[in-house]
């Protein structure tokens, strides 16, 4: 039976600043009927990801931005509930681009999704954080681009996010010492408390960057760059000859109009290895990652937290969540039960 609505987010105008549902149509049409190699997927669980606001505005980018009208972009986890493809089956969960929305559709070709395995040991909001892309990206870009060694120092900013938190994490795997950058002194706890950082720096404080120096007597030898602006300055001034920084996003710029400026002097005077990736360029090794990051989660060594908002409705307000602080590990919206 075909359900009655599919609510959909379409993108009204670009955002100056913060994003508001002023932004969005919040409009109601028919769920797709599947065609020929398709899939109707009910959305359960939408991921909110900084680089939904990139997606919002015309800034240069690493794909196309959501077009005026088009619905609004967005990974996430459904399951699907009719087919008309060998590729999906009534019941299998499938993740990738859902968009914001109650229902989509999932092919083979360009829009293809991935089926989930059966009987998922985690959570599903975990299998868009720390067994998912969040925690993806913070596999590669700390082990491939960062190359730790035991006894080195990583410093990761935006530390108590979903990326972060999963980054100081494996650098304690690796034998490194963590010191995560946080705003607020909870946040700063949580890391040292609860997911075992060496440090924490609380970059809301007025003596942060004695925080930093004291946090890091030896230097900093990986830099997993989530921040941008001041921060990454201050801790680009503390980094040593030869060291590495994995840069992985900006967040401080996004809601701003100017490009992004920087001191670059550290990088050329300590010969800084300065790599900006995403994720997608290690698509070919996501099934690497995801098996041992579900390893580290089922054997406790990566811990992680989920903020859950309830409701398709919430998605404008609930991204600026991201640029406020309000959330802790992964962001994710309930959509609809499992
Ligand atoms: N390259 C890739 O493929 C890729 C993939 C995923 C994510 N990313 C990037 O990774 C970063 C983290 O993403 P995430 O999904 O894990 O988000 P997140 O860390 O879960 O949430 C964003 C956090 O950033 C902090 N923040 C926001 N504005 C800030 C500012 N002006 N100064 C300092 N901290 C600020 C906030 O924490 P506080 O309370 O500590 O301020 C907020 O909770 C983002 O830059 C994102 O674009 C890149």
């Amino acid at each position: 039976m075909t359900p009655a609505r599919n609510r959909q987010f379409r993108l009204k105008s670009r955002p100056q600043g913060r994003i508001s549902a002023d932004h969005f149509d919040f409009c109601q049409e028919a769920p797709p009927e599947p065609g020929e190699g398709q899939a109707r997927v009910r959305v359960l669980y939408l991921s909110l990801d900084p680089t939904n606001r990139i997606w919002m505005s015309d800034m240069d980018q690493y794909m196309p931005p959501v077009a005026i009208g088009e619905v609004m972009r967005g990974g996430g986890i459904g399951v699907v509930e009719a087919s008309r493809s060998s590729r999906y089956r009534e019941g299998d969960l499938v993740t990738g681009l859902t968009g914001w929305q109650d229902y989509c559709l999932a092919d083979e070709g360009e829009n293809a999704m991935s089926v989930l395995p059966e009987g998922l040991p985690v959570s599903l909001p975990t299998m868009l954080g720390a067994c998912g892309m969040t925690g993806i990206t913070a596999y590669f870009g700390l082990l491939d681009l960062g190359r730790p060694q035991a006894g080195e120092t990583v410093v990761v900013s935006a530390a108590a996010g979903a990326v972060g938190s999963v980054v100081g994490q494996i650098a304690k795997i690796q034998g490194c010492r963590a010191v995560g950058i946080a705003g607020g002194p909870d946040k700063c706890r949580y890391l040292v408390e609860e997911l075992g950082f060496d440090a924490a720096v609380d970059y809301k404080s007025a003596d942060w960057q004695e925080q930093l120096a004291a946090a890091t007597p030896d230097g900093i030898d990986v830099n997993f760059e989530n921040v941008g602006g001041e921060i990454m300055e201050a801790v680009m001034r503390r980094m040593n000859l030869f060291s590495r920084m994995p840069l992985c996003g900006m967040i401080s710029g996004y809601n701003q109009q100017e490009p992004m400026r920087g001191d670059f002097s550290p990088i050329l005077m300590r010969r800084i290895d300065v790599r900006g990736f995403i994720v997608m360029d290690f698509l070919d090794r996501y099934a690497e990652a995801a098996a041992q990051l579900a390893q580290w989660v089922m054997e406790g060594r990566i811990k992680h937290r989920e903020t859950i908002v309830e409701g398709l409705e919430q998605a404008p307000e609930a991204v600026n969540m991201l640029f406020d602080g309000g959330n802790v590990g992964k962001l994710v919206v309930k959509v609809s039960e499992a």
